[in-house]
This record gives structure tokens, sequence and C-alpha cells, in this order.
């Protein structure tokens, strides 16, 4: 395995880490085409920076990282490991080399949102403008591992949540680090 920066790669391995977003995202559902997740991946690599892990020349995942605040947090946006790689620590090795791109240029805090739009948290289906913090406190998954348990693992803290972002009942889980050094 290694990992390459896919700025500089054949249109043929960009292809390929676009494909992930179309076909290896679970719930909520990846990106609704190959040109959708082209013009994703390009977007990424203008703003920001994007990494991928080859196996041999297969790309088995890849994370990209947006500036936001003039650089002084960085957005994790994507983060998607091939169905058949997963569980092997490619997710957590993705992540360790966003840590240090972004340590690298100076940010302070590490963000991202992780949508949950198909019930998957106690977030889901609720009023969280009842009691927002009670809802965050006592977030919790419901069985079917949705992914803020894998960032939490890797030292994220959940920092917020956006209401109804994917849709009624629908919200996106936020989640922050602070940057080590
Ligand atoms: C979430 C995702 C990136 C994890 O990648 P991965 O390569 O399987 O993760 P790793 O093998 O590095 O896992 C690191 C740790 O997190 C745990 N973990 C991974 N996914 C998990 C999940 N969904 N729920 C709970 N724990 C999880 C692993 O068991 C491991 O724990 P350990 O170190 O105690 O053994 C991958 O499942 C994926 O691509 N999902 C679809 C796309 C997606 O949801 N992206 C995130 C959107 S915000």
């Amino acid at each position: 395995m290694k990992t390459v920066d896919l700025a500089v790669q054949s249109q043929n391995i960009r292809d390929a880490a676009a494909r992930l977003l179309v076909e290896h995202f679970d719930e909520p559902r990846g990106w609704p085409s190959l040109e959708a997740a082209r013009e994703e991946l390009v977007g990424v690599i203008a703003a920001g920076f994007a990494r991928a892990m080859l196996d041999d020349d297969m790309v088995v995942g890849w994370i990209g990282g947006l500036p936001e605040y003039k650089g002084r947090v960085w957005e994790l946006h994507p983060l998607v490991v091939h169905r058949q790689y997963r569980l092997r620590g490619i997710g957590r090795t993705l992540v360790k080399l966003f840590e240090s791109e972004t340590a690298d240029r100076g940010a302070l805090t590490l963000t991202l949102g992780t949508d949950d739009d198909s019930g998957m948290t106690s977030l889901s289906g609720v009023d969280l403008y009842a009691d927002l913090p009670r809802y965050l406190a006592e977030l919790r998954d419901l069985g079917r591992k949705h992914p803020f348990l894998f960032y939490k693992k890797l030292g994220f803290t959940v920092t917020g949540v956006m209401p109804d972002a994917n849709g009624s009942g629908r919200p996106d889980i936020y989640m922050s680090k602070r940057v080590c050094r």
C-alpha cells in the first residue's frame, strides 16, 4: 500500500477515486453520478488537498481537506474506504495523513460533518430544538454503526448538529478535534 497525492495522478486513478464516492458510501448514499463525483474531487483539489491509498494501482480509499476560517480550521471532506478494504486501518491511516497535512498548513482545528439521513442515531427523527444540549449529551448509535463512532475513536468530539440538514428529522452531526503539534 502507498499513499499518493491525487492532484498529480492520472485521470484513471482520479476516476477510480471519484467512483468510490458513487459506489462505496453506505448511508447516506454517495454522490449521484460519476460526473458529480469527478467535480467534487476537482473542487477539493483546487481548494485544499486530496490523498489516496493505493493497493498496487487500485484506489482503496481517499480523503480530502478544505480550509475554512483562513486556514485555522480544516474540514475533513470527503472520506471513503472501499468496502472490501474496511476495518483494516485504512480509514485511520487516511485521517492521520489528513492530520499531518493540516498541521503542516497551520491548522488549529479539524472539523467534519457526518450526516445521519437514515435514522442511525438518536439525533434523527426528534425535535432537536426541544432540548438540544440534552440530545447532544445523550447521542448514541442505534445499532447500525454510524460513522460518528469511527471519528470518536480517532479523537473527534461532537460539537454540534445541523437540524434537518438532509430533510425533516435527518441531521448532520458536527465533530471537531484540536490539532496537536
Ligand atoms: C467510515 C470509514 C471511512 C471507516 O474506514 P475503515 O478503513 O473501515 O476504518 P478503520 O479500519 O481505520 O477503523 C479504525 C477504528 O474505527 C473502528 N470503526 C470503523 N468503522 C466504524 C463504524 N462504522 N462504527 C464503529 N467503529 C468503526 C474500527 O473498528 C477501528 O477500531 P479499532 O482501532 O478499535 O480496531 C468507512 O467505513 C467508509 O468509507 N464508510 C463509507 C463512507 C463514509 O461513511 N464516510 C464518512 C462520511 S462522514
